[in-house]
């Protein structure tokens, strides 16, 4: 990352993620509730990453080992240690916790919030680029809410006050603390654990950092963004922030694809995880859901109402409506639906065709292979060029064991037939339409399991002439008999 290069200081980041969040009324910890499908922790962890942190520390207490085993999962290799703050005395003892971790380290601390998804790299950047012990991120508000408020004397931050503590006129302040800070480890480590808790709530701020260093003449300073970019710096407290936060991220990451080269028919109603991939000259139809690591390639057409999760999507692909697919791979040129079901461990290879109401699962097909209609292809090898007929079904299953079927290249299975595992149809073979297939049929054969087809000429006229004699004889009145 070009921002290692430059970097004049080192950095190291502290994410404060110990409360419970109680106005989620959740029994799963705030930082756990996903965001463009990652829990929201995992962006504070992600920006720092991306500003090249040599350590990150994240303060956990509720729900410790739930959010310390998701992040070890989640980033196997960087550099994040774990910090117990066991109870939640407030956010410059939750830093205090971390700072154990931090031993020996010079630099700057940068302090984030598990809570605020939608926070920069580029911001953070800009924060940390600004000259003083403590440099703090704030947010121009027109309903400044709860937030701690900027306190200015001769144009410099003297203090943050929190809300509950705000004489009326510091109320009106519309500058406000977004809780994003840049601090010099040295000031940090001197300082922390001199902060009293005489304030309203009985904690300890670390809002107070501020004061102390504006006092010591250590150097305040703030970057403060306004209108709708200040919006970005919003944390999460409740379920309507969190919807708040995920209409943010959506919105960003359809205008970085929009910028690569997607179309989206109806921009908004398109929903995408944080780690989706899209080729440039797809186009997407509303109602699409891109989901888990799924990556699509270029020049494919994917039609309303298609789910992909964890789904490989190859170049030119056209995925009709409401194709749904898990863990899947699609060649290149394929064509899949309307209406098709594509589960966990299905691959097309080049130039598939699947059609309406057809399911596949651990299913290779070769290239050029079809299955347009009606079918259940589980377990199944089919061959290149093969052709499976409408209503082809693999019974894969016996009830105790999944059993595999073999379909070679180029062989034709007519309609309507039953390939009972294990089984396989030799290459060009053909099943006649209607067959039980029992037995493996080799290469270039006919199979055919069908009772003959009985013709009975005149057999309705006949049937007619019956029924009117038989009406003939009939009392008047007796309606048994019907028509
Ligand atoms: C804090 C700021 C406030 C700012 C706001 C921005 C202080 C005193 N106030 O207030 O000026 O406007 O953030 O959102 O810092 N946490 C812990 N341990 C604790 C307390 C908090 O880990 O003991 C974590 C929370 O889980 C949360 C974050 O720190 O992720 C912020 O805490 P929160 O209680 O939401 O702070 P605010 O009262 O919102
Ligand atoms: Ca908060």
């Amino acid at each position: 990352m070009s921002s290692n290069l430059t970097q004049s200081r080192p950095r190291a980041v502290v994410i404060m993620a110990a409360g419970l969040g109680t106005r989620m009324r959740s029994s799963l910890i705030k930082v756990m509730h996903p965001v463009a499908g990652r829990p929201l922790v995992d962006f504070p962890v992600r920006a720092a990453l991306a500003v090249g942190a040599q350590r990150v520390v994240v303060v956990l207490g509720h729900q410790r080992e739930r959010v310390e085993a998701h992040l070890r999962a989640a980033f196997p290799a960087a550099p994040v240690a774990f910090a117990t703050q066991a109870e939640q005395l407030g956010t410059a003892h939750a830093v205090l916790c971390a700072m154990p971790q931090l031993e020996g380290f010079e630099g700057d601390i940068v302090v984030l919030s598990g809570d605020v998804p939608n926070l920069s790299a580029e911001s953070l950047e800009a924060l940390i680029a600004l000259p003083g012990a403590v440099r703090v991120l704030g947010m121009r508000l027109e309903e400044p809410a709860q937030y701690g408020r900027f306190v200015r004397e001769a144009g410099k931050l003297v203090r943050i006050r929190e809300f509950k503590d705000c004489a009326p006129e510091e109320r009106a302040i519309r500058d406000v603390n977004a809780g994003v800070y840049a601090i010099d480890a040295g000031f940090l480590r001197d300082t922390l654990g001199r902060l009293g808790r005489d304030n309203a709530q009985g904690e300890y701020y670390l809002t107070d950092l501020v004061e102390r260093a504006a006092q010591a003449g250590l150097g305040v300073s703030t970057l403060t963004v306004e209108g709708d970019a200040a919006l970005d710096l919003n944390g999460v407290n409740d379920r309507a922030e969190l919807a708040a936060a995920e209409a943010r991220m959506q919105a960003r990451l359809r205008r970085s694809f929009m910028r690569a080269g997607v179309t989206f028919v109806d921009p908004a109603r398109s929903w995408l995880h944080a780690d989706v991939e899209i080729g440039e000259d797809t186009v997407i139809e509303p109602d699409v859901a891109l989901l888990g690591a799924t990556r699509v390639g270029r020049e494919c057409y994917i039609e309303q109402g298609t789910r992909l999760s964890n789904t490989e999507v190859a170049d030119r692909v056209t995925l009709h409506a409401y194709t749904v697919a898990e863990s899947s791979h699609i060649g290149v040129e394929c064509t899949v639906g309307p209406f098709a079901r594509l589960r966990e461990g299905t691959r097309f290879g080049r130039g598939v065709k699947i059609g309406n109401f057809v399911e596949t699962k651990q299913a290779v097909f070769g290239d050029g292979a079809k299955a347009s209609h009606l079918s259940y292809l589980g377990d199944a090898e089919i061959g290149p060029r093969a052709n499976i007929g409408a209503g082809t079904i693999t019974c894969n299953y016996d009830g105790v064991h999944k059993h595999r079927t073999r379909v070679g290249a180029g062989a034709f299975i007519g309609s309507d037939s039953q390939l009972v595992a294990p089984v396989s149809i030799g290459d060009g073979a053909y099943v006649g339409a209607g067959t039980t297939v029992t037995h493996d049929v080799p290469a270039g054969a006919l199979a055919l399991t069908r009772s003959p087809t009985k013709v009975v000429e005149g057999w309705v006229e006949r049937k007619r002439l019956a029924r009117e004699a038989e009406a003939k004889h009939k009392t008047p009145g007796d309606t048994r008999g019907g028509r």
